[in-house]
């Protein structure tokens, strides 16, 4: 027996997916249709705005947005009073798995499926837990393993519990072939462009999060799983992570996060099966390991 509601998200994945067959499927527009996006680090910054595109512009999908605290996420909240009944806005803590555990389970009684996952969250800077190391005398263990917690092993274990629905959202209720996972990264972890050393933590948790991101991404291919992985610099944009460090940015390449988020979809919504396991620049360009 079926009890899913017939407005159910996964009513239209069916439709689609027959429709997918016919010949006429190639000319649907290359946005998404319909399907489910998750996005998880949602209150703030570049999750937010993320949150924001994904709801303005695909009239039929739903949003799962994931956030510390849903309570005091007051962007999300406004977005929750504009977009009703497309956003689901739930409580996670990537340092909590507990709460990844209970977000999956969420989804799957929700929708069943994912489509694309977008993990958002991390952190450069915290007052007197997480410095931006000047030099090796400032590293504390401390502050490395807490960047490594928040910016690598986070987005790994969230991955990890949304497999199950990735899998299944793999090639359906959108038009493309695969699901999308799209790990926020940042140029500062690649070791092939590090030219300026400094921010010890950072840097070294996104390089991490970069070879854990591959991994899983080798792991997908092996079981010929419907998923891609890729990884995303947004490029320096005007966020709270940012606004300490902005007077060094140079003319011209301080992004809105309209700018940025704009450019990061246009990455996502046309990635192939080939772009499995890639590091990618706002602009499309790859970047070194
Ligand atoms: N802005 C840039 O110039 C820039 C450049 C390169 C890469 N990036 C990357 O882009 C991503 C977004 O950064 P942003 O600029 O938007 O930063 P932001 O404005 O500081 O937002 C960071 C987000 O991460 C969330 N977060 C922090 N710790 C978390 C945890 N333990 N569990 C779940 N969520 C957590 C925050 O939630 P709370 O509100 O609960 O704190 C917030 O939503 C990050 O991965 C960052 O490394 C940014």
């Amino acid at each position: 027996m079926n009890l899913l509601p017939l407005n159910h998200p996964m009513f239209a994945a069916r439709t689609l997916r027959s429709f997918a067959r016919s010949p006429t499927f190639s000319s649907l527009s290359p946005n998404w249709e319909g399907g489910v996006s998750m996005v998880q680090g949602a209150s703030r910054g570049i999750g937010l705005e993320f949150v924001k595109h994904l709801l303005e512009n695909n009239e039929k999908g739903h949003v799962v947005a994931t956030c510390r605290n849903p309570g005091q996420a007051t962007g999300l909240l406004e977005l929750k009073n504009k977009f009703d009944e497309r956003l689901c806005i739930l409580e996670l803590d990537v340092t909590n798995e507990t709460t990844i555990k209970a977000s999956a389970k969420s989804i799957e009684e929700r929708y069943g499926s994912l489509n694309l996952l977008i993990n958002a969250s991390g952190i450069l800077s915290i007052p007197n837990v997480l410095l931006p190391e000047t030099t090796l005398n400032k590293v504390e263990k401390s502050s490395l393993l807490h960047a490594y917690e928040v910016n690598a092993v986070g987005p790994i274990l969230v991955i990890k519990h949304l497999w199950p629905f990735l899998k299944a959202g793999g090639g359906s209720g959108t038009e493309r072939e695969v699901a999308v996972v799209a790990n926020i990264s940042a140029r500062v972890g690649s070791i092939g462009d590090n030219r300026l050393g400094g921010w010890h933590s950072y840097r070294a948790s996104k390089t991490a999060l970069n070879q854990l991101t591959k991994n899983v991404s080798v792991e997908f291919a092996r079981k010929k799983d419907p998923i891609i992985c890729i990884l995303l610099h947004p490029g320096t944009v005007d966020t709270d992570l940012s606004r300490p460090f902005q007077r060094n940015v140079p003319e011209g390449k301080l992004f809105t996060k309209e700018f940025s988020v704009q450019k990061l979809m246009t990455i996502i919504n046309n990635a192939k099966s080939q772009d499995n396991g890639k590091f990618f620049a706002w602009d499309g360009q790859e970047i070194p390991w």
